[in-house]
């Protein structure tokens, strides 16, 4: 039998989110704040958050690294999944999202265990290489970015850690017509990205048939 690629029935969604409880009011507080801050919903999907959580507990994820903060919604997930002695190093862009973000750990009294790191990512991720190597890497920023984050995922995870990407499908844009110009160096992008992923041989690797697509390398 040819079975499809994920599932689109949003009643099977709504019905995984009832019965695993797939956002609680910590979560929906951060959203709640996020909006109010005038921030872009461009949070993981609640389903996606059970996800990073469930990985991060199976991997054994005492140091984790997540790339693309906004206002700390998945970033509490990662450290749901994590031991109470587990650390968190995630890496945002903007100010204004990281200083949402902080609040968000100090509420869900995860403060002292997630380090928030303000700036360009990959001018910061040398900062934290001493604590290496890391059990799982969560990518979700800037999405030309991929290659370069993948790459230090490489460098930077234990054998047997995992790295995980979000927006793997960008956005329907993987496949398909030839790219606006606009779009051909982010969509150049995540095909390197993929590649790197599949066929370097530095991963065991498979995306998950998320809506967004969550790829998914486990380090060789
Ligand atoms: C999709 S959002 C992250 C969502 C977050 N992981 C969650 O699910 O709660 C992407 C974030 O990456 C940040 N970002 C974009 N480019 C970045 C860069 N070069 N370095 C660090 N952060 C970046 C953006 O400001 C934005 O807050």
């Amino acid at each position: 039998m040819n079975k499809p690629f994920g599932n689109a029935d949003p009643a099977l969604a709504d019905y995984v989110s009832r019965v695993y409880a797939a956002e609680d009011d910590a979560l929906r507080d951060i959203v709640a704040r996020q909006q109010a801050a005038g921030m872009p919903e461009i949070q993981i999907a609640a389903l996606d958050g059970l996800h990073l959580t469930t990985l991060a507990r199976a991997v054994g994820a005492r140091r984790a690294v997540e790339i693309g903060t906004l206002g700390g919604y998945s970033g509490v997930c990662l450290l749901r999944g994590m031991p109470d002695d587990g650390v968190l190093d995630t890496f945002e862009y903007e100010a204004s999202h990281a200083e949402v973000a902080r609040e968000s750990f100090r509420r869900a009294g995860l403060a002292s265990r997630a380090r928030v790191h303000v700036g360009p990512a990959a001018e910061k991720l040398p900062s934290i290489e001493k604590d290496g190597p890391f059990d799982l890497v969560f990518i979700d920023a800037d999405k030309q970015g991929y290659p370069g984050y993948l790459r230090w995922a490489a460098k930077n995870l234990r054998k047997g850690g995992i790295v995980l990407g979000d927006n793997a499908f960008l956005f329907g844009e993987l496949v398909g017509g030839p790219p606006p110009p606009e779009r051909a160096a982010v969509i150049a992008a995540m095909h390197e990205f993929h590649h790197m992923l599949a066929t370097s041989g530095a991963f065991v690797a498979t995306v998950l048939p998320t809506g967004e697509g969550l790829a998914l390398g486990v380090r060789t």
